[in-house]
């Protein structure tokens, strides 16, 4: 089967997506012909104004220009909640993507979602407001099967869904990524890879 390129792409304030980023990121290399290539969208909020909200400054990431994802085979795309939507730092790199919309450079690519959520409004809609960008690219959305054992194991707080993998920060950002959580996460990263060696192949 194809070699695959698949780029984890995420915006992330507090360090819960970057979590699951990198979590992703390994999964994807951890399978035999994949590379994961793992980048920020560009910050929007000033420096100070971040800094007095306590937020996660020192991402070591690069970040992404959007003429890029034409180099990939598939993408996972990572987010915190913004009232139920992904957050708008995201919402602007994808309104630079006109070009490769009008050339048809993402159709026919696999393209999952993973959130986080403080308290889990928005675990789902998250996901599903990135949707109909995708699709209006040509993108295949892939979301995480229930193949996944921790997905039907409701014993403990957890975030993610069929939809994509996910977790639940808390109000005060004080909850980590659990173990269940991050299991997801890999899941779904190794399912994405194997469908875009599928369909690459
Ligand atoms: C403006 C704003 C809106 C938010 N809206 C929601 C929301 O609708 N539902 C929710 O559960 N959390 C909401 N949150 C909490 C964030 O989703 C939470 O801080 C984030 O998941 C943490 O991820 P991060 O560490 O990667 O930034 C909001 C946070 C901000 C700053």
């Amino acid at each position: 089967m194809s070699n695959v390129k698949i780029l984890v792409l995420y915006y992330s304030m507090f360090g819960h997506v970057e979590t699951l980023a990198r979590t992703a990121a390994e999964a994807i290399n951890a399978v035999d012909g994949a590379e994961a290539v793992l980048k920020r969208v560009p910050e929007h909020i000033p420096d100070d104004v971040l800094q007095s909200f306590g937020a996660k400054t020192s991402q070591t990431a690069p970040v992404a220009d959007p003429g890029e994802l034409a180099e990939y085979d598939g993408f996972l795309f990572g987010t915190p909640t913004r009232f139920g939507n992904m957050a708008g730092q995201m919402r602007n790199f994808f309104d630079q993507t006109g070009t490769l919309w009008a050339e048809g450079k993402l159709v026919g690519k696999p393209a999952g979602v993973f959130v986080s959520t403080g308290t889990g409004s928005g675990n789902e809609t998250t996901v599903l407001s990135m949707v109909p960008t995708l699709v209006h690219h040509g993108m295949v959305f892939v979301g995480l099967p229930y193949s996944a054992p921790e997905l039907t194991d409701i014993s403990e707080v957890r975030g993610g869904s069929c939809y994509g993998a996910g977790t639940i920060a808390a109000g005060d950002g004080s909850r980590q990524p659990s173990e269940k959580e991050l299991n997801l996460m890999r899941f779904q990263a190794k399912h994405l890879t194997d469908v875009a060696r599928k369909l690459k192949g």
